[in-house]
């Protein structure tokens, strides 16, 4: 589709995988377009089940692409890509699964709040440094994460920038199970497989009582009201020109 993100279906599972190594799997706006093509797509496709997450390489995605975020920020660009994704992911009614080969940044880490079935390398790491960059969490992140690990553990995540290993995010409820790296994908194809061959309409309604897609929709509503307002902050600017420079960001003169 997009070239950054490979689809293939096989045996009623959707795997999209986020396949841009380069750049760590950021996600670009053809990117975030063509995963939520393929996540809407598979829940109207009868011969698909099951969606599954997951990234070329050593990473699973560095999160939303910084030259993205600032072109939106000087106003070359709107981020409507991004929070598309966002709402397809909290209407998906068929069950999600992730594989997570490494580091899941940002959006990498809320999506798998979104995700049923969740599986890590040993060595992924989960970081949702939404303060650092002068933004705020997105994807219901601000009610799912601390409602999954509390309220101190998530504020740390997003206001310290601390991260969790896969040890700890097992250890809190965010996965079904850490693996060495080369058994990810397969534990999560054959978790896949494994909810492919149940009934539909039992999986559906399941995952339907589970989480309530109209309050998950309501929370990212505000969450992208908050996110805009701060994209175009002088503070946004500051962090996105210091990850361009590779420079420590000052945020000593806002
Ligand atoms: N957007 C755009 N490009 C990104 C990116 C992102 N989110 N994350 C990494 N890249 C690019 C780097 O700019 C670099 O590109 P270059 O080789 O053309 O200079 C390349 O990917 C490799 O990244 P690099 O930083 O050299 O690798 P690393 O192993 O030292 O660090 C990360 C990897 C992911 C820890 C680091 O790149 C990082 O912190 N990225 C930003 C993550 C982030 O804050 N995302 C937004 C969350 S809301």
């Amino acid at each position: 589709m997009s070239g950054q993100v490979a689809i293939r279906d096989v045996g009623g599972v959707r795997e999209v995988t986020f396949d841009r190594p380069e750049k760590k799997n950021a996600l670009s706006m053809a990117m975030y377009r063509a995963a939520r093509e393929a996540l809407e797509g598979a829940q109207r496709d009868p011969a698909l089940r099951v969606v599954l997450f997951t990234g070329a390489g050593e990473v699973f995605t560095a999160g939303n692409d910084m030259a993205d975020f600032a072109r939106v920020a000087s106003g070359a660009a709107d981020a409507d890509e991004g929070t598309r994704f966002i709402a397809a992911l909290a209407r998906a009614e068929k069950p999600i699964v992730a594989a997570v080969p490494g580091l899941a940044v940002g959006i990498g880490t809320t999506l798998l709040l979104h995700c049923d079935l969740v599986y890590l390398a040993q060595g992924a790491r989960l970081t949702a440094p939404f303060v650092d960059l002068a933004l705020v969490p997105e994807a219901a992140s601000s009610l799912l994460l601390p409602a999954r690990i509390g309220h101190v553990r998530a504020f740390a995540m997003f206001a310290l920038g601390e991260g969790l290993t896969a040890q700890e995010a097992m250890a809190l409820g965010l996965a079904n199970a850490v693996l060495p790296a080369g058994d990810v994908l397969p534990a999560a194809r054959e978790a896949a497989a494994a909810l492919a061959r149940r009934p539909l309409g039992a999986l559906v309604a399941t995952k339907r009582l589970m989480r309530d897609a109209e309050t998950l929709l309501a929370r990212t509503d505000a969450e992208m009201a908050e996110f805009r307002e701060r994209l175009q902050s002088a503070e946004a600017r500051e962090a996105f020109a210091a990850f361009m420079e590779r420079r420590a960001p000052d945020f000593s003169g806002f």
